[in-house]
């Protein structure tokens, strides 16, 4: 049996230039871990976070060098082996997950715990599968656990052509919810087509001041300060923002209870449980009312121009990684 496999490997923090595709190590499960066969993988924002070596990335990848050296932890694949404690899976089956920070993805294998995997539908395929974990459970934990969402409710989604947004999109549709999706223009015409009725172009209208009241906001961003986002709240209605800056975040967390009780608007910061609720979304996929948008896909060899497209801001939906 081969012991080795070609993995994206980086062992310096900087822009896609340090990524490089070398035959490494093949890895061997452990007693509770399954070894998948990578059959595509997605990018995140805290893969481009971790390959360029920012502040907070460094107490987990290495001070001064990365020490895991192999990004990507959304995947999907099928299962090759399994450790003596294993009782979910078997050799053979397909799976999705977000491994958890455990990382690895972007290589031919890799070993992943149980509990950091799915099933995936027969008539899903393994690219749309890797587009799923960790955006599609931001855009649900995100609109449903913190923003509480209900049917017919006026929700604005802000970023909302990236990965998080245009899950959420869909996700909202389900509640028939009035979407509002601001973006760069060149996406809004796929956010329309993805169920969004109004778009707005952030760089040319603040979502904060065009007058408009949202019973819930979801910002995959922070590009407004948060009494500005409270601002375009209705009363009662609620902030949920998930991604940005800490300097934007702390904000958030700090004024949300005087906005509660004083303004009864309501702020919530949200932070992803990796895969709870990853078996609704198939479940969701199955019954055809959300389809993952692909950027891509991309060959293992071009994982660094995959970063660079997701870098540039460009890309649609998700970035996705092939090795099928
Ligand atoms: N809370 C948690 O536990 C957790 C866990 C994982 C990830 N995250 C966060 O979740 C976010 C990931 O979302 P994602 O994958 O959907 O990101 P993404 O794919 O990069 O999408 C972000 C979208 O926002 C748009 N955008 C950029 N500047 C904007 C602005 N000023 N106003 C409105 N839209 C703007 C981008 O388009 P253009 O570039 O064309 O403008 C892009 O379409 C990240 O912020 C990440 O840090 C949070």
């Amino acid at each position: 049996m081969n012991s080795t496999m070609r993995a994206i490997v980086f062992t310096r923090y900087g822009s896609p230039d340090v990524l490089e595709l070398k035959e490494v190590a093949k890895p061997i499960p452990g007693d509770d871990e399954v070894l998948v066969k990578v059959l595509a993988a997605s990018l995140n924002d805290w893969d481009w976070e971790a390959l360029r070596g920012t502040f907070l990335n460094r107490p987990i990848f290495g001070f001064l060098r990365p020490h895991k050296q192999i990004l990507g932890s959304d995947i999907a694949g099928r299962i090759e082996a399994v450790g003596k404690g294993v009782i979910r899976f078997k050799p053979g089956d397909e799976v999705l997950g977000d491994l958890s920070g455990r990382w690895g993805g972007f290589a031919e294998y890799v070993c992943a715990r149980e509990n950091a995997l799915v099933l995936k539908p027969a008539g899903m395929t393994f690219e749309q599968a890797a587009a799923i974990p960790q955006a599609a459970l931001l855009a649900l934990q995100g609109l449903h656990d913190a923003g509480r969402i209900q049917k017919g409710q006026k929700v604005l989604i802000n970023g909302a052509g990236g990965g998080v947004g245009t899950f959420a999109i869909q996700l909202a549709r389900l509640y028939d919810a009035d979407v509002t999706a601001v973006d760069s223009a060149e996406k809004l015409d796929m956010l329309r087509s993805m169920g969004a009725l109004h778009v707005i172009d952030y760089k040319r209208e603040d979502f904060t001041r065009n007058g408009e009241r949202y019973d819930l906001v979801l910002d995959v961003k922070a590009s407004r300060s948060v009494s500005d986002c409270t601002r375009a709240l209705s009363r009662n209605g609620v902030y949920v923002v998930l991604g940005g800056s800490i300097a934007r975040l702390l904000p958030a967390l700090l004024l949300s209870p005087w906005n509660s009780r004083v303004r009864k608007k309501h702020i919530r910061v949200l932070m992803l449980k990796a895969n709870v609720g990853l078996e609704h979304i198939t479940e969701l996929f199955e019954a055809g009312r959300i389809v993952p948008v692909i950027d891509g896909p991309y060959e293992l060899s071009e994982v660094p121009e995959a970063f660079r497209h997701f870098g540039s801001g460009r890309h649609k939906g998700k970035v996705v990684i092939t090795l099928a």
